[in-house]
């Protein structure tokens, strides 16, 4: 196990009525100025921001409202929420939503205390962060990045070209109101998208160095097996509390940091993923589906015995009689059944990407992952995106 320093400062309520019960006492905390960001209508459709509105009013809040935040939030929105967070003097930012809000409102909780350039000082490079950010609390309504939880926040620049993300402990919501009935309107799609994001998410924890018993691996395949039951699950009866809760504290569990506490994870399929986004802004839980069996066959030599191991605990493959080749195959193919199973695409031309040509620059952009198996390079990652079309 490598060396590590743990710190999860978040503190989280979590279950039926959590909203209700806990959101006026935590924000006594604060000021009197709350910023309420969100995204399209989903919240709005859903009887979300009735509830979270009333509530902000009945405290006495001046509230400033900060929408429209759309999937893989820009650079841009960022700016925006900053200069409204400052014009209003925001003493907390209440981020309602899902990855996309949550992680463009961490961005604005820094760039709203700060003078310099956030893009350049933060997001370019790992910066450090010697002041504090405006306070965040997040109220989640859909599953999937475990952004509730951690410091991480994915922010395209589209001027760049670049979509990357930085996890900054200093960037952790101060709290996290996680109520599953929240996301029974999720959409059929964005499930399974979000809950391939969590297989994602723990898959790119275990095959990732050092492979030393840890007790990491055998946690994340506890959490991948829940997400396997829970997500079709949630896919048949999107009103499964039980389902829903599940797959909501897998995704917690998976970017909370604790099961990445002495691995590498630098999560190759997401680096690719990332560039794929920004130059076709595609879903990020159907993009990473399209890359991960491509991306699975191609390095699954050098780390054939934990691809063994996924196949039989994580998937059930008998092993008997038959090679670690074959074995380790099966496992990659049970994890391509379930994408189809679950209605997410298998190929780039499934997601909309029918241009070939761009793929060149899209390889040339990706971070190259050490931490993670095979020696990847940028070529190697030209030749996965073609196995991918
Ligand atoms: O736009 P609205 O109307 O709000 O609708 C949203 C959006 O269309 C909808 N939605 C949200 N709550 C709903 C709902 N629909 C019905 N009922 C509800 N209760 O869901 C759609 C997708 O939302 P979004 O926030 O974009 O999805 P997700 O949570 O998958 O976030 C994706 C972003 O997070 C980044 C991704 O790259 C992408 O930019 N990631 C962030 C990570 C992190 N901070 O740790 C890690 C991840 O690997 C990921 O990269
Ligand atoms: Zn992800």
């Amino acid at each position: 196990m490598n060396n590590f320093i743990f710190e999860n400062s978040t503190k989280v309520f979590f279950g039926k009525g959590c909203v209700k019960e806990f959101l006026a006492g935590t924000l006594k905390e604060y000021g009197r100025s709350v910023m309420l960001a969100y995204g399209g209508n989903a919240i709005k459709n859903n009887g979300v921001y009735d509830e979270v509105k009333a509530i902000l009013m009945d405290e006495g809040k001046t509230v400033i409202e900060f929408s429209g935040i759309m999937s893989n939030p820009t650079y841009n929105k960022v700016m925006e929420g900053a200069a409204l967070a400052r014009e209003n003097h925001v003493d907390v930012i209440l981020a309602v939503g899902g990855g996309s809000v949550m992680d463009c409102c961490k961005a604005v909780s820094l760039a709203a205390a700060y003078d310099g350039d956030i893009w350049r000082d933060y997001w370019e490079k790992n910066g450090i962060i010697d002041f504090e950010p405006l306070p965040l609390g997040v109220i989640v309504t859909v599953t999937g990045t475990g952004s509730e939880c951690n410091g991480g926040a994915v922010i395209t620049n589209e001027e760049k070209k670049v979509k990357t993300g930085r996890d900054y402990p200093k960037c952790n919501p101060k709290f996290a109101l996680m109520d599953p009935e929240y996301t029974f309107s999720v959409p059929k799609k964005q499930t399974a998208s979000g809950g391939f994001d969590i297989l994602s998410h723990i898959m790119e924890t275990y095959f990732s160095k050092t492979d030393d018993d840890n007790i990491s691996d055998d946690i994340s395949e506890a959490l991948m097996r829940s997400v396997i039951r829970n997500l079709p699950a949630a896919l048949e009866n999107p009103q499964d509390y039980t389902a829903r809760s599940n797959l909501m504290w897998a995704a917690t569990m998976a970017e909370n940091r604790i099961i990445k506490l002495g691995k590498a994870c630098d999560f190759q399929a997401h680096q690719i993923e990332h560039q794929l986004g920004a130059y076709t802004n595609c879903n990020h839980g159907c993009g990473l589906a399209v890359i991960h069996p491509a991306y699975y066959r191609y390095i699954y030599q050098d780390g054939l015995d934990k691809f063994v191991r996924f196949a039989v605990h994580v998937w059930g493959i008998p092993s008997e009689g038959k090679s670690a080749d074959e074995v380790a195959l099966e496992g990659i193919r049970a994890l391509e059944n379930f994408i189809k199973a679950i209605g997410l695409p298998s190929t780039l031309r499934e997601l909309g990407v029918t241009d070939a040509d761009i793929l060149p620059e899209i390889a040339a952009s990706c971070n190259i992952a050490p931490g993670s198996y095979g020696n990847m390079t940028k070529e190697a990652i030209l030749e996965i995106l073609n196995l991918c079309l």
